[in-house]
Protein backbone atom coordinates (compact mmCIF):
# COMPACT_ATOMS: atom_id res chain seq x y z
CA UNK A 1 0.00 0.00 0.00
CA UNK A 2 0.96 3.83 -0.64
CA UNK A 3 1.55 6.12 2.07
CA UNK A 4 -0.19 9.71 1.52
CA UNK A 5 2.61 10.99 1.32
CA UNK A 6 4.16 8.91 -1.33
CA UNK A 7 1.09 9.55 -3.58
CA UNK A 8 2.85 12.50 -4.68
CA UNK A 9 6.15 10.91 -5.63
CA UNK A 10 4.20 8.36 -7.53
CA UNK A 11 2.32 10.89 -9.43
CA UNK A 12 5.16 12.35 -10.48
CA UNK A 13 7.30 9.38 -11.22
CA UNK A 14 7.42 10.04 -14.76
CA UNK A 15 8.04 13.47 -14.38
CA UNK A 16 11.60 15.74 -14.61
CA UNK A 17 13.11 15.03 -11.63
CA UNK A 18 16.07 13.52 -13.13
CA UNK A 19 15.79 16.83 -15.24
CA UNK A 20 16.39 17.88 -12.11
CA UNK A 21 19.06 16.69 -10.60
CA UNK A 22 22.43 17.06 -12.66
CA UNK A 23 24.27 13.55 -13.22
CA UNK A 24 27.33 13.84 -10.48
CA UNK A 25 25.21 15.97 -8.23
CA UNK A 26 28.25 15.85 -5.91
CA UNK A 27 30.10 17.85 -7.95
CA UNK A 28 30.10 21.68 -8.13
CA UNK A 29 27.89 22.00 -4.61
CA UNK A 30 28.65 24.72 -2.13
CA UNK A 31 26.48 24.39 0.19
CA UNK A 32 24.36 27.25 1.73
CA UNK A 33 26.36 28.55 4.32
CA UNK A 34 28.28 29.47 1.38
CA UNK A 35 25.94 31.33 -0.27
CA UNK A 36 24.82 33.23 3.03
CA UNK A 37 28.38 35.05 3.18
CA UNK A 38 27.07 37.24 0.60
CA UNK A 39 23.11 36.68 0.26
CA UNK A 40 21.51 38.14 3.16
CA UNK A 41 18.36 36.15 2.27
CA UNK A 42 20.12 32.87 3.51
CA UNK A 43 19.05 34.01 6.82
CA UNK A 44 15.57 33.64 5.73
CA UNK A 45 15.67 30.79 3.91
CA UNK A 46 17.05 28.91 6.57
CA UNK A 47 14.39 29.08 8.77
CA UNK A 48 12.17 28.55 5.43
CA UNK A 49 9.73 25.00 5.54
CA UNK A 50 11.98 24.51 2.53
CA UNK A 51 14.96 24.42 4.54
CA UNK A 52 13.12 22.64 7.65
CA UNK A 53 11.52 19.60 5.56
CA UNK A 54 13.97 17.20 5.86
CA UNK A 55 16.49 16.76 9.53
CA UNK A 56 17.62 14.60 11.27
CA UNK A 57 15.05 13.98 14.50
CA UNK A 58 17.86 14.96 16.91
CA UNK A 59 17.52 18.46 15.77
CA UNK A 60 13.14 19.18 16.12
CA UNK A 61 13.44 19.62 20.21
CA UNK A 62 10.04 19.60 20.56
CA UNK A 63 9.99 15.69 19.06
CA UNK A 64 12.55 14.89 22.07
CA UNK A 65 10.79 16.69 24.86
CA UNK A 66 7.43 14.27 24.65
CA UNK A 67 9.67 10.96 25.15
CA UNK A 68 8.75 8.42 25.66
CA UNK A 69 5.30 8.43 23.71
CA UNK A 70 3.31 4.94 23.60
CA UNK A 71 0.55 4.19 21.38
CA UNK A 72 -1.31 1.26 20.55
CA UNK A 73 -1.83 0.01 17.29
CA UNK A 74 -5.18 -0.72 16.99
CA UNK A 75 -4.64 -3.27 13.74
CA UNK A 76 -2.07 -5.57 14.87
CA UNK A 77 -2.50 -4.65 18.78
CA UNK A 78 1.08 -4.19 19.34
CA UNK A 79 2.40 -1.25 21.63
CA UNK A 80 4.67 1.07 19.59
CA UNK A 81 6.67 3.00 21.79
CA UNK A 82 9.15 6.32 20.79
CA UNK A 83 12.01 7.05 23.13
CA UNK A 84 16.08 7.62 23.37
CA UNK A 85 18.77 4.46 22.95
CA UNK A 86 21.55 4.77 24.83
CA UNK A 87 23.22 6.90 21.86
CA UNK A 88 20.78 9.24 22.16
CA UNK A 89 19.07 8.36 18.99
CA UNK A 90 15.48 8.64 18.28
CA UNK A 91 13.99 5.14 18.55
CA UNK A 92 10.77 3.11 18.04
CA UNK A 93 9.87 -0.10 19.56
CA UNK A 94 7.23 -2.40 18.44
CA UNK A 95 6.46 -4.97 21.29
CA UNK A 96 3.26 -7.72 20.57
CA UNK A 97 3.67 -10.96 22.71
CA UNK A 98 7.00 -11.92 23.11
CA UNK A 99 7.94 -10.19 20.09
CA UNK A 100 9.95 -7.04 19.97
CA UNK A 101 11.45 -5.47 16.71
CA UNK A 102 13.37 -1.63 16.41
CA UNK A 103 13.30 0.93 13.84
CA UNK A 104 16.06 3.59 14.77
CA UNK A 105 14.78 6.88 13.39
CA UNK A 106 17.46 8.87 11.18
CA UNK A 107 15.54 10.78 9.14
CA UNK A 108 12.16 13.52 10.05
CA UNK A 109 10.43 14.52 6.78
CA UNK A 110 8.49 17.84 7.10
CA UNK A 111 8.86 20.88 8.97
CA UNK A 112 5.72 20.03 10.70
CA UNK A 113 2.90 22.61 8.71
CA UNK A 114 1.15 18.99 8.57
CA UNK A 115 2.93 16.49 9.92
CA UNK A 116 6.53 15.29 10.21
CA UNK A 117 7.46 11.82 9.53
CA UNK A 118 10.17 9.51 10.94
CA UNK A 119 11.75 7.29 8.52
CA UNK A 120 14.52 4.74 9.79
CA UNK A 121 16.77 1.87 9.29
CA UNK A 122 16.19 -1.67 10.67
CA UNK A 123 18.92 -3.48 11.65
CA UNK A 124 18.93 -5.70 8.28
CA UNK A 125 19.29 -2.65 6.60
CA UNK A 126 15.53 -1.71 5.47
CA UNK A 127 14.06 1.24 5.25
CA UNK A 128 11.31 2.01 6.42
CA UNK A 129 8.81 4.59 6.81
CA UNK A 130 7.03 5.09 10.77
CA UNK A 131 3.93 4.04 11.10
CA UNK A 132 3.73 7.05 13.17
CA UNK A 133 4.24 11.09 12.33
CA UNK A 134 4.64 13.61 15.02
CA UNK A 135 1.58 16.31 14.92
CA UNK A 136 3.16 19.51 15.91
CA UNK A 137 -0.64 20.98 16.14
CA UNK A 138 -2.08 18.18 18.33
CA UNK A 139 1.46 17.49 20.13
CA UNK A 140 1.16 13.67 19.42
CA UNK A 141 1.97 11.42 17.37
CA UNK A 142 -0.72 9.66 15.71
CA UNK A 143 -0.38 7.13 12.23
CA UNK A 144 1.15 8.23 9.52
CA UNK A 145 -1.06 9.46 6.21
CA UNK A 146 -2.18 6.69 4.47
CA UNK A 147 -0.96 3.85 7.31
CA UNK A 148 -4.75 3.39 8.45
CA UNK A 149 -4.84 1.34 5.04
CA UNK A 150 -2.12 -0.93 6.23
CA UNK A 151 -3.24 -3.58 8.72
CA UNK A 152 -0.18 -4.91 10.16
CA UNK A 153 -0.48 -8.25 12.02
CA UNK A 154 3.09 -8.34 13.56
CA UNK A 155 5.62 -6.38 15.24
CA UNK A 156 7.81 -5.79 12.77
CA UNK A 157 5.11 -5.06 10.09
CA UNK A 158 3.74 -2.33 12.95
CA UNK A 159 6.70 -0.37 12.70
CA UNK A 160 6.15 0.89 9.49
CA UNK A 161 6.00 0.48 6.02
CA UNK A 162 9.10 -1.01 4.51
CA UNK A 163 10.01 1.80 1.74
CA UNK A 164 12.10 0.11 -1.62
CA UNK A 165 15.26 1.91 -2.61
CA UNK A 166 13.83 3.29 -5.17
CA UNK A 167 10.90 4.76 -2.98
CA UNK A 168 13.27 6.26 -0.52
CA UNK A 169 15.05 7.88 -3.08
CA UNK A 170 12.44 9.23 -4.34
CA UNK A 171 11.72 10.60 -1.42
CA UNK A 172 15.10 12.39 -0.38
CA UNK A 173 15.11 13.58 -4.11
CA UNK A 174 12.17 15.66 -3.50
CA UNK A 175 13.34 16.48 0.41
CA UNK A 176 16.89 17.37 0.08
CA UNK A 177 18.93 19.58 -2.07
CA UNK A 178 22.33 17.95 -3.10
CA UNK A 179 21.37 14.13 -2.95
CA UNK A 180 23.41 10.72 -4.16
CA UNK A 181 21.57 7.99 -4.37
CA UNK A 182 24.31 5.18 -2.80
CA UNK A 183 24.97 2.10 -3.35
CA UNK A 184 23.88 1.02 -0.07
CA UNK A 185 21.33 3.27 0.69
CA UNK A 186 20.76 7.04 0.51
CA UNK A 187 23.38 9.23 1.06
CA UNK A 188 22.48 12.55 2.09
CA UNK A 189 24.45 15.82 1.40
CA UNK A 190 22.60 18.85 2.90
CA UNK A 191 19.42 17.75 4.55
CA UNK A 192 16.19 20.04 3.61
CA UNK A 193 15.75 22.32 0.35
CA UNK A 194 18.38 24.58 0.22
CA UNK A 195 19.66 26.86 -2.39
CA UNK A 196 21.50 24.92 -4.84
CA UNK A 197 18.29 22.70 -5.16
CA UNK A 198 16.47 25.57 -7.00
CA UNK A 199 19.66 27.33 -8.56
CA UNK A 200 22.01 24.67 -9.01
CA UNK A 201 25.40 23.71 -8.12
CA UNK A 202 27.04 27.30 -7.19
CA UNK A 203 30.63 26.54 -7.21
CA UNK A 204 31.30 28.37 -10.21
CA UNK A 205 29.71 31.28 -9.65
CA UNK A 206 31.28 31.77 -6.06
CA UNK A 207 34.64 31.88 -7.79
CA UNK A 208 33.20 34.17 -10.52
CA UNK A 209 31.32 36.50 -7.64
CA UNK A 210 34.92 36.46 -5.10
CA UNK A 211 37.39 36.76 -8.13
CA UNK A 212 38.97 39.77 -9.07
CA UNK A 213 36.91 40.47 -11.90
CA UNK A 214 33.54 39.47 -10.90
CA UNK A 215 30.55 39.84 -13.97
CA UNK A 216 28.44 43.06 -13.98
CA UNK A 217 24.75 42.46 -14.05
CA UNK A 218 23.55 41.77 -17.78
CA UNK A 219 26.55 39.24 -18.00
CA UNK A 220 26.28 35.48 -17.16
CA UNK A 221 27.00 34.95 -13.58
CA UNK A 222 26.98 31.14 -13.96
CA UNK A 223 24.58 30.74 -11.69
CA UNK A 224 20.30 30.02 -12.52
CA UNK A 225 18.19 32.88 -11.80
CA UNK A 226 14.87 31.21 -12.54
CA UNK A 227 13.70 34.28 -12.35
CA UNK A 228 14.35 35.08 -16.06
CA UNK A 229 12.05 31.60 -16.72
CA UNK A 230 8.89 31.86 -18.68
CA UNK A 231 6.34 31.02 -16.95
CA UNK A 232 5.54 27.22 -17.71
CA UNK A 233 9.06 26.74 -17.08
CA UNK A 234 8.80 27.96 -13.77
CA UNK A 235 5.91 25.74 -12.97
CA UNK A 236 7.76 22.83 -14.97
CA UNK A 237 10.54 23.71 -12.37
CA UNK A 238 8.63 23.87 -9.07
CA UNK A 239 6.47 21.45 -10.39
CA UNK A 240 9.78 18.95 -10.01
CA UNK A 241 8.45 18.81 -6.47
CA UNK A 242 4.70 20.45 -6.72
CA UNK A 243 3.40 18.17 -9.36
CA UNK A 244 4.13 18.08 -13.02
CA UNK A 245 2.23 21.09 -14.96
CA UNK A 246 0.63 19.57 -18.33
CA UNK A 247 1.05 21.04 -21.98
CA UNK A 248 -2.14 22.75 -22.74
CA UNK A 249 -1.59 19.92 -25.34
CA UNK A 250 -2.48 17.16 -23.09
CA UNK A 251 -5.82 17.54 -22.71
CA UNK A 252 -6.56 13.35 -20.82
CA UNK A 253 -4.10 14.70 -18.10
CA UNK A 254 -5.88 18.84 -18.67
CA UNK A 255 -9.44 16.51 -18.01
CA UNK A 256 -7.94 14.49 -15.26
CA UNK A 257 -7.14 17.32 -13.44
CA UNK A 258 -10.21 19.07 -13.55
CA UNK A 259 -11.72 16.24 -12.39
CA UNK A 260 -10.11 15.15 -9.39
CA UNK A 261 -10.37 17.64 -6.76
CA UNK A 262 -7.21 15.84 -5.10
CA UNK A 263 -5.01 17.29 -7.56
CA UNK A 264 -5.95 20.40 -5.63
CA UNK A 265 -2.28 18.93 -3.73
CA UNK A 266 -0.59 19.95 -6.78
CA UNK A 267 -0.41 23.75 -7.53
CA UNK A 268 1.40 23.44 -10.16
CA UNK A 269 -1.25 21.09 -12.13
CA UNK A 270 -4.18 23.41 -11.20
CA UNK A 271 -2.84 26.32 -11.76
CA UNK A 272 -3.00 25.86 -15.57
CA UNK A 273 -6.60 25.57 -15.32
CA UNK A 274 -7.08 29.13 -14.67
CA UNK A 275 -7.84 31.82 -16.76
CA UNK A 276 -5.72 33.97 -15.24
CA UNK A 277 -2.88 32.02 -16.67
CA UNK A 278 -4.13 31.19 -19.79
CA UNK A 279 -5.30 34.89 -20.71
CA UNK A 280 -2.73 36.79 -19.53
CA UNK A 281 -0.08 38.03 -21.55
CA UNK A 282 2.97 36.69 -19.78
CA UNK A 283 0.90 33.66 -17.79
CA UNK A 284 1.08 33.59 -14.36
CA UNK A 285 4.47 32.82 -12.24
CA UNK A 286 4.60 31.09 -9.13
CA UNK A 287 6.73 33.48 -8.04
CA UNK A 288 4.27 36.88 -8.86
CA UNK A 289 2.69 35.53 -5.63
CA UNK A 290 4.71 33.57 -3.61
CA UNK A 291 8.91 34.50 -2.51
CA UNK A 292 9.74 30.70 -2.63
CA UNK A 293 12.72 31.97 -0.15
CA UNK A 294 10.31 32.40 3.31
CA UNK A 295 6.68 30.79 4.30
CA UNK A 296 3.23 31.88 2.76
CA UNK A 297 2.53 33.09 6.35
CA UNK A 298 5.05 36.00 6.16
CA UNK A 299 3.05 37.18 3.11
CA UNK A 300 -0.56 36.53 4.10
CA UNK A 301 -1.61 40.06 4.73
CA UNK A 302 -0.63 41.32 0.86
CA UNK A 303 -2.06 37.94 -0.81
CA UNK A 304 -4.76 39.56 -2.28
CA UNK A 305 -2.30 42.29 -4.05
CA UNK A 306 -1.62 40.05 -7.12
CA UNK A 307 -4.94 39.33 -8.04
CA UNK A 308 -6.33 43.07 -7.44
CA UNK A 309 -2.91 44.03 -9.75
CA UNK A 310 -4.46 42.38 -12.64
CA UNK A 311 -7.96 42.96 -11.71
CA UNK A 312 -8.17 46.38 -11.04
CA UNK A 313 -10.65 48.69 -12.41
CA UNK A 314 -7.68 50.69 -13.78
CA UNK A 315 -6.79 47.84 -15.74
CA UNK A 316 -10.07 46.74 -16.53
CA UNK A 317 -8.98 46.69 -20.20
CA UNK A 318 -6.85 43.38 -19.20
CA UNK A 319 -8.97 41.59 -16.20
CA UNK A 320 -12.62 42.17 -14.87
CA UNK A 321 -13.51 42.86 -11.96
CA UNK A 322 -15.38 41.49 -9.49
CA UNK A 323 -18.87 42.26 -8.92
CA UNK A 324 -19.03 40.77 -5.41
CA UNK A 325 -16.47 42.07 -3.41
CA UNK A 326 -13.13 44.01 -3.27
CA UNK A 327 -11.08 42.18 -0.74
CA UNK A 328 -9.49 38.87 0.21
CA UNK A 329 -9.86 37.58 -3.53
CA UNK A 330 -8.15 34.03 -2.51
CA UNK A 331 -11.00 33.01 0.11
CA UNK A 332 -13.72 32.91 -2.57
CA UNK A 333 -11.73 31.83 -5.17
CA UNK A 334 -8.91 30.02 -4.18
CA UNK A 335 -11.13 27.68 -1.64
CA UNK A 336 -9.15 25.12 0.12
CA UNK A 337 -9.13 21.16 -0.52
CA UNK A 338 -9.52 18.58 1.33
CA UNK A 339 -7.49 16.51 0.01
CA UNK A 340 -6.58 13.80 2.81
CA UNK A 341 -8.41 12.91 5.85
CA UNK A 342 -7.21 16.11 8.11
CA UNK A 343 -5.48 18.04 5.59
CA UNK A 344 -6.28 20.64 3.22
CA UNK A 345 -4.78 22.69 0.34
CA UNK A 346 -4.92 25.67 -1.44
CA UNK A 347 -6.70 25.10 -4.66
CA UNK A 348 -4.66 26.82 -7.53
CA UNK A 349 -7.07 26.66 -9.82
CA UNK A 350 -8.55 30.18 -9.57
CA UNK A 351 -12.07 30.59 -11.02
CA UNK A 352 -15.79 31.13 -9.81
CA UNK A 353 -17.29 27.80 -10.66
CA UNK A 354 -18.02 26.51 -7.15
CA UNK A 355 -17.23 29.73 -5.10
CA UNK A 356 -18.22 27.89 -1.75
CA UNK A 357 -19.50 30.43 1.36
CA UNK A 358 -15.73 30.97 3.12
CA UNK A 359 -15.74 29.31 6.64
CA UNK A 360 -17.38 32.16 9.11
CA UNK A 361 -18.71 33.92 6.60
CA UNK A 362 -22.95 34.53 6.78
C1 LIG B 1 31.41 35.96 -2.97
C2 LIG B 1 30.03 36.40 -2.82
C3 LIG B 1 28.95 35.49 -3.37
C4 LIG B 1 28.70 34.18 -3.03
C5 LIG B 1 29.48 33.29 -2.06
C6 LIG B 1 27.49 33.80 -3.74
N1 LIG B 1 27.03 34.85 -4.50
FE1 LIG B 1 25.39 34.89 -5.64
N2 LIG B 1 25.83 36.75 -6.27
C7 LIG B 1 26.83 37.55 -5.72
C8 LIG B 1 26.73 38.89 -6.28
C9 LIG B 1 27.62 40.07 -5.90
C10 LIG B 1 25.64 38.86 -7.18
C11 LIG B 1 25.12 40.03 -8.01
C12 LIG B 1 24.24 40.92 -7.14
C13 LIG B 1 23.01 40.24 -6.69
O1 LIG B 1 22.20 39.81 -7.52
O2 LIG B 1 22.84 40.07 -5.46
C14 LIG B 1 25.10 37.52 -7.13
C15 LIG B 1 24.02 37.09 -7.88
C16 LIG B 1 23.35 35.90 -7.66
C17 LIG B 1 22.14 35.50 -8.34
C18 LIG B 1 21.45 36.27 -9.46
C19 LIG B 1 22.22 35.96 -10.71
C20 LIG B 1 21.74 36.65 -11.96
O3 LIG B 1 22.36 36.38 -13.00
O4 LIG B 1 20.79 37.40 -11.91
C21 LIG B 1 21.78 34.28 -7.84
C22 LIG B 1 20.58 33.44 -8.25
C23 LIG B 1 22.76 33.93 -6.86
N3 LIG B 1 23.70 34.93 -6.77
C24 LIG B 1 22.73 32.77 -6.10
C25 LIG B 1 23.76 32.35 -5.29
C26 LIG B 1 23.81 31.04 -4.68
C27 LIG B 1 22.75 29.97 -4.79
C28 LIG B 1 24.99 30.98 -3.99
C29 LIG B 1 25.55 29.80 -3.22
C30 LIG B 1 25.72 28.60 -4.03
C31 LIG B 1 25.66 32.24 -4.18
N4 LIG B 1 24.90 33.04 -4.98
C32 LIG B 1 26.90 32.56 -3.62
C33 LIG B 1 27.79 37.15 -4.83
C34 LIG B 1 27.90 35.90 -4.29
C1 LIG C 1 7.72 14.46 -5.97
C2 LIG C 1 8.28 15.01 -4.78
C3 LIG C 1 8.02 14.37 -3.43
C4 LIG C 1 8.22 13.06 -3.07
C5 LIG C 1 8.69 11.89 -3.93
C6 LIG C 1 7.92 12.99 -1.67
N1 LIG C 1 7.54 14.21 -1.20
FE1 LIG C 1 7.02 14.66 0.70
N2 LIG C 1 6.36 16.48 0.08
C7 LIG C 1 6.55 17.02 -1.17
C8 LIG C 1 5.90 18.32 -1.24
C9 LIG C 1 5.87 19.24 -2.44
C10 LIG C 1 5.30 18.55 0.02
C11 LIG C 1 4.47 19.76 0.46
C12 LIG C 1 3.09 19.70 -0.13
C13 LIG C 1 2.31 18.52 0.29
O1 LIG C 1 2.24 18.23 1.49
O2 LIG C 1 1.77 17.86 -0.60
C14 LIG C 1 5.60 17.35 0.82
C15 LIG C 1 5.19 17.17 2.13
C16 LIG C 1 5.61 16.14 2.95
C17 LIG C 1 5.35 16.04 4.37
C18 LIG C 1 4.54 17.04 5.20
C19 LIG C 1 5.38 18.23 5.49
C20 LIG C 1 4.79 19.14 6.54
O3 LIG C 1 5.57 19.78 7.22
O4 LIG C 1 3.60 19.24 6.70
C21 LIG C 1 5.95 14.88 4.82
C22 LIG C 1 5.99 14.37 6.24
C23 LIG C 1 6.56 14.25 3.67
N3 LIG C 1 6.33 15.03 2.55
C24 LIG C 1 7.23 13.03 3.70
C25 LIG C 1 7.58 12.32 2.58
C26 LIG C 1 8.05 10.94 2.59
C27 LIG C 1 8.28 10.09 3.83
C28 LIG C 1 8.23 10.59 1.27
C29 LIG C 1 8.61 9.23 0.71
C30 LIG C 1 7.91 8.09 1.26
C31 LIG C 1 7.92 11.76 0.46
N4 LIG C 1 7.54 12.78 1.28
C32 LIG C 1 8.02 11.81 -0.92
C33 LIG C 1 7.24 16.44 -2.20
C34 LIG C 1 7.57 15.09 -2.26
C1 LIG D 1 12.58 26.57 -3.77
C2 LIG D 1 13.49 27.14 -4.73
C3 LIG D 1 14.52 28.12 -4.25
C4 LIG D 1 15.40 28.00 -3.20
C5 LIG D 1 15.50 26.85 -2.22
C6 LIG D 1 16.23 29.18 -3.22
N1 LIG D 1 15.86 30.00 -4.24
FE1 LIG D 1 16.70 31.80 -4.71
N2 LIG D 1 15.31 32.07 -6.17
C7 LIG D 1 14.33 31.17 -6.51
C8 LIG D 1 13.47 31.75 -7.51
C9 LIG D 1 12.27 31.09 -8.16
C10 LIG D 1 13.99 33.04 -7.78
C11 LIG D 1 13.41 34.08 -8.73
C12 LIG D 1 12.49 34.94 -7.91
C13 LIG D 1 11.60 35.83 -8.73
O1 LIG D 1 11.42 35.60 -9.90
O2 LIG D 1 11.03 36.74 -8.11
C14 LIG D 1 15.15 33.21 -6.92
C15 LIG D 1 15.95 34.35 -6.88
C16 LIG D 1 17.14 34.44 -6.17
C17 LIG D 1 18.11 35.51 -6.28
C18 LIG D 1 18.00 36.66 -7.25
C19 LIG D 1 17.14 37.70 -6.72
C20 LIG D 1 17.00 38.79 -7.71
O3 LIG D 1 16.86 39.90 -7.24
O4 LIG D 1 17.03 38.54 -8.93
C21 LIG D 1 19.12 35.25 -5.40
C22 LIG D 1 20.36 36.10 -5.16
C23 LIG D 1 18.78 34.01 -4.74
N3 LIG D 1 17.58 33.56 -5.23
C24 LIG D 1 19.58 33.42 -3.79
C25 LIG D 1 19.22 32.28 -3.08
C26 LIG D 1 19.97 31.76 -1.98
C27 LIG D 1 21.26 32.36 -1.44
C28 LIG D 1 19.31 30.66 -1.54
C29 LIG D 1 19.64 29.79 -0.34
C30 LIG D 1 19.77 30.47 0.94
C31 LIG D 1 18.15 30.47 -2.40
N4 LIG D 1 18.13 31.49 -3.31
C32 LIG D 1 17.24 29.42 -2.30
C33 LIG D 1 14.16 29.91 -5.99
C34 LIG D 1 14.82 29.40 -4.89
C1 LIG E 1 12.97 19.86 -4.33
C2 LIG E 1 11.52 19.91 -4.24
C3 LIG E 1 10.88 21.27 -4.28
C4 LIG E 1 11.02 22.27 -5.23
C5 LIG E 1 11.90 22.26 -6.48
C6 LIG E 1 10.15 23.34 -4.82
N1 LIG E 1 9.50 23.00 -3.66
FE1 LIG E 1 8.19 24.14 -2.63
N2 LIG E 1 8.03 22.71 -1.20
C7 LIG E 1 8.65 21.48 -1.24
C8 LIG E 1 8.35 20.75 -0.03
C9 LIG E 1 8.85 19.35 0.33
C10 LIG E 1 7.53 21.59 0.74
C11 LIG E 1 6.97 21.29 2.12
C12 LIG E 1 7.98 21.73 3.14
C13 LIG E 1 7.54 21.34 4.54
O1 LIG E 1 6.69 22.04 5.12
O2 LIG E 1 8.08 20.36 5.05
C14 LIG E 1 7.36 22.83 -0.03
C15 LIG E 1 6.61 23.92 0.40
C16 LIG E 1 6.37 25.05 -0.38
C17 LIG E 1 5.54 26.16 0.00
C18 LIG E 1 4.81 26.31 1.32
C19 LIG E 1 5.74 26.98 2.31
C20 LIG E 1 5.07 27.22 3.65
O3 LIG E 1 4.74 28.37 3.94
O4 LIG E 1 4.85 26.24 4.38
C21 LIG E 1 5.51 27.04 -1.05
C22 LIG E 1 4.74 28.35 -1.14
C23 LIG E 1 6.35 26.49 -2.07
N3 LIG E 1 6.87 25.29 -1.63
C24 LIG E 1 6.57 27.09 -3.29
C25 LIG E 1 7.53 26.67 -4.20
C26 LIG E 1 7.87 27.39 -5.40
C27 LIG E 1 7.24 28.68 -5.85
C28 LIG E 1 8.83 26.66 -6.03
C29 LIG E 1 9.55 26.97 -7.31
C30 LIG E 1 10.26 28.24 -7.35
C31 LIG E 1 9.09 25.50 -5.21
N4 LIG E 1 8.29 25.54 -4.11
C32 LIG E 1 10.01 24.51 -5.52
C33 LIG E 1 9.43 20.99 -2.25
C34 LIG E 1 9.89 21.74 -3.32
C1 LIG F 1 -1.39 38.11 -14.31
C2 LIG F 1 -2.71 38.67 -14.15
C3 LIG F 1 -3.68 37.95 -13.24
C4 LIG F 1 -3.52 37.65 -11.92
C5 LIG F 1 -2.30 37.88 -11.04
C6 LIG F 1 -4.77 37.09 -11.47
N1 LIG F 1 -5.64 37.02 -12.51
FE1 LIG F 1 -7.55 36.35 -12.43
N2 LIG F 1 -7.71 36.50 -14.45
C7 LIG F 1 -6.80 37.10 -15.26
C8 LIG F 1 -7.29 37.10 -16.63
C9 LIG F 1 -6.58 37.70 -17.83
C10 LIG F 1 -8.56 36.46 -16.59
C11 LIG F 1 -9.52 36.19 -17.76
C12 LIG F 1 -10.23 37.47 -18.20
C13 LIG F 1 -11.16 38.03 -17.18
O1 LIG F 1 -11.75 37.31 -16.38
O2 LIG F 1 -11.33 39.25 -17.19
C14 LIG F 1 -8.80 36.10 -15.20
C15 LIG F 1 -9.94 35.47 -14.74
C16 LIG F 1 -10.28 35.37 -13.39
C17 LIG F 1 -11.55 34.91 -12.89
C18 LIG F 1 -12.73 34.47 -13.72
C19 LIG F 1 -12.56 33.00 -13.95
C20 LIG F 1 -13.62 32.39 -14.82
O3 LIG F 1 -13.64 31.16 -14.83
O4 LIG F 1 -14.37 33.11 -15.48
C21 LIG F 1 -11.50 34.97 -11.52
C22 LIG F 1 -12.58 34.58 -10.55
C23 LIG F 1 -10.20 35.47 -11.18
N3 LIG F 1 -9.47 35.70 -12.33
C24 LIG F 1 -9.76 35.70 -9.89
C25 LIG F 1 -8.43 35.97 -9.54
C26 LIG F 1 -7.93 35.94 -8.20
C27 LIG F 1 -8.75 35.68 -6.97
C28 LIG F 1 -6.60 36.20 -8.28
C29 LIG F 1 -5.59 36.21 -7.15
C30 LIG F 1 -5.51 35.01 -6.36
C31 LIG F 1 -6.27 36.41 -9.68
N4 LIG F 1 -7.41 36.25 -10.40
C32 LIG F 1 -5.00 36.71 -10.16
C33 LIG F 1 -5.56 37.63 -14.87
C34 LIG F 1 -5.01 37.53 -13.61
C1 LIG G 1 -17.39 36.64 -0.95
C2 LIG G 1 -16.81 35.91 -2.03
C3 LIG G 1 -15.99 36.69 -3.05
C4 LIG G 1 -14.89 37.47 -2.82
C5 LIG G 1 -14.26 37.82 -1.48
C6 LIG G 1 -14.40 37.87 -4.12
N1 LIG G 1 -15.19 37.34 -5.10
FE1 LIG G 1 -14.90 37.50 -7.09
N2 LIG G 1 -16.66 36.56 -7.44
C7 LIG G 1 -17.45 35.98 -6.48
C8 LIG G 1 -18.63 35.43 -7.11
C9 LIG G 1 -19.76 34.67 -6.41
C10 LIG G 1 -18.52 35.70 -8.49
C11 LIG G 1 -19.52 35.36 -9.60
C12 LIG G 1 -20.43 36.55 -9.75
C13 LIG G 1 -21.44 36.38 -10.86
O1 LIG G 1 -21.20 35.57 -11.75
O2 LIG G 1 -22.42 37.10 -10.80
C14 LIG G 1 -17.27 36.42 -8.65
C15 LIG G 1 -16.76 36.82 -9.88
C16 LIG G 1 -15.46 37.26 -10.08
C17 LIG G 1 -14.84 37.48 -11.36
C18 LIG G 1 -15.49 37.27 -12.73
C19 LIG G 1 -16.14 38.58 -13.08
C20 LIG G 1 -17.25 38.49 -14.05
O3 LIG G 1 -17.56 39.53 -14.65
O4 LIG G 1 -17.84 37.41 -14.19
C21 LIG G 1 -13.57 37.94 -11.13
C22 LIG G 1 -12.53 38.31 -12.16
C23 LIG G 1 -13.40 38.00 -9.70
N3 LIG G 1 -14.56 37.59 -9.08
C24 LIG G 1 -12.25 38.41 -9.07
C25 LIG G 1 -12.17 38.67 -7.70
C26 LIG G 1 -11.09 39.41 -7.09
C27 LIG G 1 -9.85 39.90 -7.81
C28 LIG G 1 -11.39 39.52 -5.77
C29 LIG G 1 -10.62 40.27 -4.70
C30 LIG G 1 -10.36 41.68 -5.00
C31 LIG G 1 -12.66 38.83 -5.55
N4 LIG G 1 -13.10 38.36 -6.75
C32 LIG G 1 -13.28 38.68 -4.32
C33 LIG G 1 -17.18 35.92 -5.13
C34 LIG G 1 -16.17 36.62 -4.49
C1 LIG H 1 -2.32 34.03 -7.94
C2 LIG H 1 -1.51 33.77 -6.79
C3 LIG H 1 -0.80 32.46 -6.65
C4 LIG H 1 -0.02 31.81 -7.59
C5 LIG H 1 0.28 32.23 -9.00
C6 LIG H 1 0.50 30.64 -6.93
N1 LIG H 1 0.07 30.57 -5.65
FE1 LIG H 1 0.54 29.16 -4.26
N2 LIG H 1 -0.70 30.02 -2.93
C7 LIG H 1 -1.41 31.19 -3.15
C8 LIG H 1 -2.20 31.49 -1.97
C9 LIG H 1 -3.11 32.71 -1.79
C10 LIG H 1 -1.93 30.47 -1.03
C11 LIG H 1 -2.49 30.36 0.39
C12 LIG H 1 -1.62 31.20 1.25
C13 LIG H 1 -2.02 31.26 2.68
O1 LIG H 1 -2.45 30.24 3.22
O2 LIG H 1 -1.85 32.34 3.24
C14 LIG H 1 -0.98 29.57 -1.66
C15 LIG H 1 -0.45 28.45 -1.04
C16 LIG H 1 0.55 27.66 -1.60
C17 LIG H 1 1.21 26.56 -0.93
C18 LIG H 1 1.00 26.14 0.52
C19 LIG H 1 0.13 24.93 0.66
C20 LIG H 1 -1.33 25.20 0.48
O3 LIG H 1 -1.93 24.44 -0.27
O4 LIG H 1 -1.89 26.13 1.08
C21 LIG H 1 2.09 26.01 -1.82
C22 LIG H 1 2.97 24.81 -1.60
C23 LIG H 1 1.99 26.78 -3.04
N3 LIG H 1 1.06 27.77 -2.88
C24 LIG H 1 2.75 26.53 -4.16
C25 LIG H 1 2.61 27.22 -5.36
C26 LIG H 1 3.32 26.88 -6.58
C27 LIG H 1 4.32 25.76 -6.73
C28 LIG H 1 2.91 27.77 -7.53
C29 LIG H 1 3.26 27.78 -8.99
C30 LIG H 1 2.88 26.58 -9.69
C31 LIG H 1 1.94 28.66 -6.91
N4 LIG H 1 1.79 28.29 -5.60
C32 LIG H 1 1.33 29.71 -7.55
C33 LIG H 1 -1.40 31.97 -4.26
C34 LIG H 1 -0.74 31.66 -5.44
Amino acid sequence: MRSGWVAIGVALLATGLSAQSPANPRSGYVGSQTCGGCHAISKKQQLSNHALSLRAPGDISEIYGSLPFQFQDRSSQAILTFRKNARNQLELEASKGGQRELLTLRWAFGSGVRGITPVGVRSDATIVESRLSWYPSEHAYSLTPGASKNDPQTAIESLGRTLSLEEAQQCFSCHTTDYTPGPSGPMLNEMGIHCERCHGPGLEHVRLMAGPAPPASGQDRKILNPARLKAFAQLEMCGACHGKPPRDTDLSALQFIEQTPQTARFPSRRLVLSRCFNESVDGLKCTLCHDPHINVSERRAQRDQPCIACHSERLRAKARTCPVQQSDCVSCHMPKERVMLNFEFTDHWIRVAWVKAPKGSK
